[in-house]
């Protein structure tokens, strides 16, 4: 009776244990993992997170070989964000991350970590993909190509409001010859 107490006991503290640490646990939420882009347009990378206390939020940047820190927060109070980023980086209190005008260059890895006061962390990460825009390149092309059009057609037109300036010339002076013949019948004498 005495030892199936005893046993009882330790089911309980173990699964009082078991719950409080899935508790303590830090987990991150994220509705999507995998971003695409275009240039120039804005991201959201888009956490919420639950811990034990306030936590440190921190951004990190990866491509090949190079990682970078982006910044650092603690919700509700000031974020200490790179200087490379501190233009086009907007931080949240529950965690996310706003990118505004990219670049090629920052298509990559991001991760965030959430790390409590104790020192518990926690990873997560996404993947951004970042789209060169071709339509700037089209409508530049197509302006240029009106332009040229309306250019082409102005250029024809005068030449032909000229041709029909000099054959009007033309027909003018086929049509008074007589006068012409007397002038110059006059000016050697
Ligand atoms: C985090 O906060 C931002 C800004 O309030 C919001 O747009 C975003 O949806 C939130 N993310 C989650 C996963 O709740
Ligand atoms: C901001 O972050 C940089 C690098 O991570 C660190 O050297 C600096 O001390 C931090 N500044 C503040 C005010 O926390």
């Amino acid at each position: 009776m005495r030892r199936f107490r005893l046993l009882d006991l330790r089911l309980f503290l173990c699964t009082t244990l078991c719950v409080l640490h899935i508790a303590g646990a830090i987990s991150i939420h994220s509705p999507q993992r995998s971003l695409t882009r275009s240039v120039q347009e804005d991201v959201l990378f888009s956490v919420h997170f639950t811990c034990r206390g306030a936590p440190t939020v921190q951004w990190t940047f990866m491509s090949g070989a190079v990682s970078r820190s982006i910044g650092a927060w603690r919700p509700g109070a000031a974020a200490n964000i790179t200087l490379d980023y501190r233009e086009r980086v907007r931080p949240y209190a529950n965690g996310s991350m706003g990118l505004s005008d990219l670049r090629l260059q920052d298509a990559g890895f991001y991760v965030v970590s959430i790390t409590e006061a104790t020192g518990n962390s926690r990873d997560s990460g996404f993947v951004l993909k970042v789209n060169e825009v071709i339509y700037e390149d089209l409508q530049y092309l197509s302006v240029s190509g009106a332009v040229l059009a309306c250019l082409a057609g102005l250029l024809m037109l005068s030449m032909w409001l000229l041709d029909r300036a000099y054959r009007r010339i033309l027909a003018c002076r086929r049509r008074r010859p007589a006068p012409e013949n007397g002038e110059t019948e006059l000016q050697p004498l």
